[in-house]
């Protein structure tokens, strides 16, 4: 990190502090296309629009709605991301560090991610709820490149644990005791923004992937260079390119989430309460 983008976060998270006071919750979500309304169970809430945050962008995406919200959920402190941006929107893959960064340098040591994918099995249609285990990095892009601030992280971060062991058994406990029915699985990141072909669905899958989506690896890798603890849920919100019988839309994607929003709110809701945080 040069000293521009360490001055940025710097700026971010006195506006943070400004707002929301000096003790910010340890634990941040980051909610995908169609979760964004789990911010509203958060209770004691005030939010910040991402636009009076230096270096947090907001989205140009249908369903992620820009806010920095921060509240109790369950007895909880929780910080929420109410959007994301992605690299497809031509956001540099070093513009996707500053707000991970910012929330670090607050204090905060676990991010849950949440995303919407494509599934590449057919065991994995529409409404399957997914507990990442491991990602691929299929597109190069990587917001780690450039110069590399060791007191933010190693030049060369291990990812042998990318998503913690200890999050993701929870997250499964999470769901036997809500009665939502989850499976585990690998991500697969492409930049997006088309959806994939067949061949490039075939591909995936033959390479080990269960799951295909736009987000959630390079804020992945942001948090474990500089020692966040991670956990990601994905909801599969249509078969992908090829096993799929109708052309996909994101309307789809909107429409898969809000359908299963019951479930995906009543497995966080456990997972949150779970006290050991
Ligand atoms: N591919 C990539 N990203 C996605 C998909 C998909 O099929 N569905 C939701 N996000």
């Amino acid at each position: 990190m040069n000293e521009d983008q360490s001055g940025l976060t710097d700026r971010a998270a006195a506006a943070i502090r400004t707002r929301f006071g000096d003790a910010f919750p340890k634990t941040v979500i980051v909610l995908g296309s169609g979760w964004g309304r789990f911010a509203e169970r958060l209770s004691n809430a005030a939010s910040m629009s991402y636009a009076d945050i230096p270096g947090f962008s907001r989205s140009t995406v249908a369903g992620h709605s820009g806010n920095l919200v921060v509240g109790n959920i369950v007895g909880l402190p929780l910080a929420v991301m109410q959007g994301r941006i992605h690299g497809y929107e031509g956001h540099l893959p070093q513009a996707l560090a500053g707000p991970i960064r910012t929330l670090r340098k607050l204090g905060a040591e676990r991010l849950i991610l949440t995303n919407a994918s494509g599934g590449l099995k057919r065991e994995l249609p529409a409404g399957t709820l997914v507990i990442i285990t491991d990602h691929i990095n299929f597109c190069g892009f990587n917001p780690l490149v450039g110069p590399n601030d060791e007191s933010i992280g190693p030049r060369f971060p291990d990812m042998s644990e990318a998503y913690d062991p200890e999050l993701c058994g929870r997250l499964a406990d999470a769901a036997r005791e809500a009665g939502v029915p989850v499976k585990t699985g690998v991500y697969l990141f492409t930049l997006g923004p088309n959806f994939e072909t067949p061949a490039e669905v075939r591909m995936f899958a033959a390479l080990g992937a269960d799951v295909v989506g736009m987000s959630t690896v390079p804020e992945c890798l942001v948090a474990r260079h500089c020692g966040m603890k991670v956990a990601a849920l994905s909801l599969v919100t249509n078969l992908a390119a090829g096993l799929s019988t109708t052309p996909l839309t994101h309307q789809e994607t909107l429409a898969t989430a809000t359908n299963s929003y019951e479930q995906v709110e009543a497995l966080l809701l456990k997972f949150l309460r779970k006290k050991q945080f």
